[in-house]
């Protein structure tokens, strides 16, 4: 391999004790995706090849859920250290020669400048190992930076410190660039002699000085970046310094947001200019939003598309669904997957839709449930009307072609076609198909006695 090559490892194999959970820490979400699926994107961003993810506990599940993320993954058995995980990638790069840039999978917030300004650091000083360091007001539990000057002399774990060195408040981000194969050499020989009776990936600081190599430091800016995530506490203000990132970024690009600090859109969300966002509305995975919508508070929307001018109504929940052009949907309206309005529908309140295609303007009001159909153009459904797709094993489609009229409380029991042009009278229980320009109807006649009502009563009185 060439000498200007980049590769990444990302270290995610600890079980995270401190998270107090059965799920490893770095599949723990942060604002919709994997803890560890930052450090991943940023280094594939970064023209990192490979890139390697050391897994460890639930190595299984931790592969799966980034599995399409491009890696390379590493098994470390047992967890014996960061430095010993970071051997356990030597493997995966047997022949690289170049920038080794080490993340890790619970460092999240970590911005990809300050990953280009320390791989450019190291490359502009010549060193063996930069460490991106930053200057915390808390450096509690955080690995401590020695310095005699500008030189790194070592880096001292908070367990390991001595009182003095507890007073430095200059740490140890855990990310580094450093020479390989250099660091795979210097790491053989690093013991374990220390308070944890681990392998620490901090002692190549003190074996590079001992080879005659230069240890290089730079700190980052804005500390928040260089937050480690340990317990649910910090995952917490970790989402919360996240989602303050990706408000600004929408706002800058023309997304009006009421309440900022009540807006929980997930990375990755993308949303058009001059929408309207109330507060206490969720934006979740791969959701986009088109230009010029209104989104009411309380509507939780999943995996969908919408297209422009699309105005959701307050506590209205969808999820993988399709809205064209124009809509409107709710008050507390659910579209559930496979929803697909193509435009200038309007979907009321209390109207649950599941697998059902709706034409352009075709509207149901009110008080609804429409499943496994497709509804034609200009169709208007009336209040009450259900789609009866299910007998208990099967599902069945309910096809409503253009311009049908249906009128309230109807019942489709599926399979069912109903023409184009017909008219389906209220409270009907609809079993056989209609043909076109049709009126059916199927309810008993209505029967009135007169008089009854005062007759009866003026017996109770006599009684
Ligand atoms: C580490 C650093 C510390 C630094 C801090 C920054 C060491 C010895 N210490 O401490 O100087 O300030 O990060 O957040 O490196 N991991 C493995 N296998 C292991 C152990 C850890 O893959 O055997 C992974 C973890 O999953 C995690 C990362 O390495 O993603 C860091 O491990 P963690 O135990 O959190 O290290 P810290 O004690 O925070
Ligand atoms: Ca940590």
């Amino acid at each position: 391999m060439s000498e200007q090559k980049r590769a990444a490892v990302i270290l995610a194999a600890g079980k995270g004790t401190r998270m107090k959970s059965e799920r490893a820490k770095v599949l723990h979400p942060l604002a919709g995706q994997p803890l560890a699926a930052y450090p991943a994107r940023l280094a594939r961003a970064l023209g990192c090849d490979p890139s390697v993810l050391v897994v460890g506990h639930q190595a299984a599940e931790v592969e799966q859920a980034l599995g399409g993320e491009g890696l390379h993954f590493a098994l470390q058995q047992e967890q014996l250290g960061t430095g010993h995980a970071l051997l356990c990638a030597a493997d995966a790069l047997r022949g690289f020669s170049g920038d080794l840039l080490l993340l890790c999978g619970d460092v999240p917030l970590i911005r990809r400048e300050t990953l280009e300004r320390l791989l450019a650091y190291h490359a502009a000083e010549g060193a063996a190992v930069t460490v991106l360091t930053a200057e915390m007001v808390d450096p509690k539990g955080y690995g401590r930076i020695v310095r005699d000057g500008a030189e790194v002399l070592r880096i001292v774990e908070e367990k390991d410190a001595s009182q003095k060195e507890k007073l430095i408040r200059e740490i140890n981000t855990g990310l580094y660039v450093f020479e390989a194969p250099f660091v795979f050499e210097a790491l053989r020989g690093v013991g374990r002699d220390n308070a944890q009776n681990e392998y620490y990936l901090t002692d190549v600081v003190a074996a590079a000085r001992v080879a005659g190599k230069k240890v290089r430091a730079l700190s980052v800016a804005d500390p928040a970046e260089a937050m480690g995530i340990n317990d649910r506490v910090q995952l917490a203000e970790a989402g919360r310094i996240l989602r303050t990132r990706i408000n600004q970024a929408h706002m800058l690009a023309g997304v009006s947001l009421v309440d900022p600090a009540c807006t929980y859109i997930d990375a990755g969300v993308e949303i058009g200019a001059e929408t309207l966002i109330h507060p206490n509305v969720h934006l979740r995975g791969a959701t986009r939003v088109g230009p010029g919508c209104e989104i009411e508070p309380g509507a939780v929307i999943s995996d969908s598309v919408l297209g422009a001018g699309v105005h959701v109504k307050a506590g209205t929940v969808m999820s993988e669904a399709r809205i064209g052009d124009a809509c409107a949907l709710g008050p507390m309206a659910h579209l559930r997957p496979g929803t697909v309005l193509k435009g200038r529908n309007k979907l009321g309140n209390f109207v649950e839709t599941k697998k059902a295609t709706f034409d352009e303007k075709a509207q149901a009001s009110h008080l609804t449930y429409i499943g496994d159909a497709e509804v034609g153009k200009n169709v208007n459904i009336g209040c009450g009307t259900i789609t009866c797709n299910y007998d208990g094993v099967n599902k069945y489609q309910t096809i409503i072609e253009d311009d049908v009229f249906v009128g309230s409380d109807t019942q489709f029991v599926a399979p069912v076609r109903i023409g184009r042009g017909s008219l389906i009278g209220a409270g009907s229980t609809i079993t056989k198909d209609v043909p076109a320009g049709a009126l059916a109807l199927s309810r008993a006649e209505q029967k009135t006695i007169e008089g009854w009502a005062e007759r009866k009563r003026a017996k109770q009185k006599k009684s």
